[in-house]
């Protein structure tokens, strides 16, 4: 959470900053601020508001210099105010942070700062004990003062008299750092840095890089030079802009056909699942016991879509764990059970803190991880990439079914391991796998036809979204989705649950959305929605196109799905569930792409 941005060179900082921070705002968006380093001083201007506004500010101020740091913030302490925007100043030091420090309040107490902070930030005290051991060393000061620290931090400093230099160091929370060409540059990720090179490099936990207008150095907390491993952006650049959609997020969804492809073809060799690519063992899909799913939010969702498929075609059990929760429950994972972690950002704190307690318990592990030499890839044995692009819209959607399609590959090539399937099965499954981008396409073609229905539940205050088996899976993302971007309030329930206590809420002011596109469930999922439609609710229906529905009830909304088989029907109706939220969102003037409280990448915990 939190964008953070740092520049020092030849061209204008505030300029650069002020752009970066546009791309960057949707890590956290409830302030912004930028400091100019110059032969004048330390210039801070910084402001509650979005980065536009910071940038109103800036055109009144004018500020100058070639050397700055800069952040957009999603609060965690203090509320959202002038004073808690940073970057924050203390003696000679101007710092920027991202993460949490645990024991401010000791720190606090230790260096006597009370009555001497300007903020409620747990940032400004950590400035303050950098001024505190800073004598005239840069290195040694950021040294002692890390070692003093218990948390999480990505932090960018400039000292006074230090013109023209950038420190950085971290501890979780990411920073890359690359050379612009005139100058160098660090952000808390590569969306920054794109416009300037696809050469980056991801600072190493517990190093020191100092920026300068001619290169960047890194050391070690010892003070020894430390050699710098270069990585590639391989994201194709054209696709970092919104390219002529009002917002990301219809662009994400519209994109999903082709990341789909660039997922799936590169880890298929002669028509089977391969994972050569990554390395990854086949004994470690067919050794495994149980295998237990680690994610958070979206990326949750589709690991309950891997559930329903491993545990059906594999028949070995899967738990999904919501990662926050994970270490709270004592949780049994061993050197027999399979970890994968999910995770679109391959930042989030709770998916990487339970990936590494997991790892420590012997278990073998894989990610699923969008964003490359992310921490969750680096933390775990094999790493397999969606290759979804950048992601941008808060509301994740195309790292949604990415992941999908790696779980789809992932249970073939367990099947293939363990010696379950028939060739012409595999081939079946691999051949419906291939054809998901085509019936993506058909289902973004009829997008006005969703957009009309979406217009049923516009005005809703509750909406209910009701499903069986895989059917509830999906819902429960449609219903993420909805809820996150429409504000509507919005819940997923399994149908045949509603009777045990949630029927009660249903009224003809309670629309309801059902998907019912799992053939063995069909007459049960159908007689639940009888049981809502009898009690005043309006359905809008999701079935497969080839289903016959009994002419004499009263379906009054109903969207043919394109057929696929049973398993892949999660990838239309998720798309057709993505659509409904973005309409909806959209109608209602809302900003889509940056929904109230949220952020993209979530570093805390
Ligand atoms: O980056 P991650 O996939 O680990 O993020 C996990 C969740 O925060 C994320 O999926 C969130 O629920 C979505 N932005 C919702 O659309």
């Amino acid at each position: 959470m939190c964008g953070i941005i740092g520049y020092t060179g030849k061209s204008h900082a505030e300029k650069i900053m002020l752009d970066a921070l546009e791309l960057l705002e949707y890590r956290g968006y409830d302030s912004a601020g930028i400091a100019l380093l110059h032969q004048g001083g330390t210039e801070i201007l910084k402001c509650t508001g979005r980065v536009k506004d910071l940038r109103n500010l800036c055109a009144l101020k004018k500020p100058e210099g070639f050397c700055g740091i800069g952040h957009t913030r999603w609060a965690t302490h203090g509320g959202v105010c002038d004073a808690n925007a940073h970057p924050h100043r203390f003696g000679r030091i101007t710092l920027i942070h991202n993460g949490i420090i645990e024991n401010y309040r000791e720190l606090t107490e230790k260096y006597a700062l009370e009555g001497h902070l300007r903020s409620e930030t747990d940032s400004e005290v950590v400035a303050a004990v950098v001024e505190h051991f800073y004598a005239g060393d840069p290195y040694s000061a950021i040294r002692r003062t890390v070692l003093k620290l218990k948390g999480t931090f990505a932090l960018a400093i400039m000292f006074d008299d230090q013109p023209g230099k950038i420190y950085a160091v971290r501890n979780v929370s990411p920073i890359v750092a690359a050379l612009t060409g005139d100058g160098a540059i660090l952000s808390s990720d590569v969306a920054a840095i794109v416009p300037f090179t696809t050469d980056y490099f991801v600072v190493p936990e517990f190093h020191v890089a100092c920026l300068k207008p001619d290169g960047i150095e890194l050391y070690d907390l010892s003070g020894d030079q430390a050699k710098i491993d270069w990585l590639k952006v391989d994201w194709d650049v054209s696709r970092s802009g919104k390219g002529g959609y009002p917002f990301y997020m219809e662009k994400e969804i519209m994109e999903q056909p082709e990341v789909i492809r660039e997922t799936i073809q590169p880890r298929i060799r002669d028509g089977r699942p391969d994972f050569s690519q990554e390395q990854i063992p086949d004994e470690i899909l067919s050794g495994c016991r149980r295998i237990c799913v680690i994610a958070c939010g979206t990326a949750m969702h589709a690991g309950l879509v891997g559930k329903s498929l491993i545990q059906a075609m594999i028949g070995i059990h899967v738990d999904v764990v919501m990662a926050s929760e994970f270490m709270y429950n004592d949780p049994v994972v061993d050197k027999n059970t399979l970890v994968i972690a999910i995770s679109q950002s391959g930042e989030t704190i709770d998916t990487l803190e339970a990936l590494k307690f997991a790892r420590k318990c012997g278990s073998p592990s894989i990610s699923i991880v969008n964003v490359k030499g992310a921490s969750i890839a680096r933390a775990s044995e094999y790493v397999i990439y969606t290759n979804a692009g950048p992601e941008i819209a808060v509301a994740s959607t195309k790292a949604y079914t990415t992941q999908l399609a790696v779980l789809y590959l992932l249970t073939a090539r367990m099947a293939m391991a363990r010696g379950l399937w028939s060739d012409e099965k595999l081939s079946d499954f691999m051949k419906e796998l291939q054809r998901v981008p085509e019936v993506l396409e058909r289902v973004l073609e009829t997008k006005e036809e969703i957009h009309r229905l979406s217009g049923t539940i516009l005005n809703a205050r509750d909406v209910f979204m009701i499903g069986r088996g895989l059917d509830y899976s999906i819902l429960l993302e449609g219903s993420l989705k909805l809820k996150e971007v429409s504000y509507i309030h919005s819940e997923a329930h399994a149908s045949g649950e509603l009777k045990h206590g949630t029927i009660a809420l249903i009224t003809e002011d309670t629309p309801v959305i059902a998907v019912v596109t799992q053939e063995k469930l069909k007459s049960k999922e159908l007689s639940n929605i009888r049981e809502v439609q009898s009690r005043g609710a309006r359905v809008l229906l999701l079935i497969k196109e080839n289903e016959t529905l009994d002419e004499g009830e009263k379906w009054s909304c109903v969207y043919r799905l394109p057929k696929m088989e049973d398993p892949f029907m999660v990838m239309p109706a998720s798309v057709v569930l993505q659509l409904i939220a973005y309409y909806v969102s959209l109608d209602k003037g809302l900003d889509v792409d940056k929904p109230r409280n949220l952020a993209k990448v979530v570093t805390v915990e």
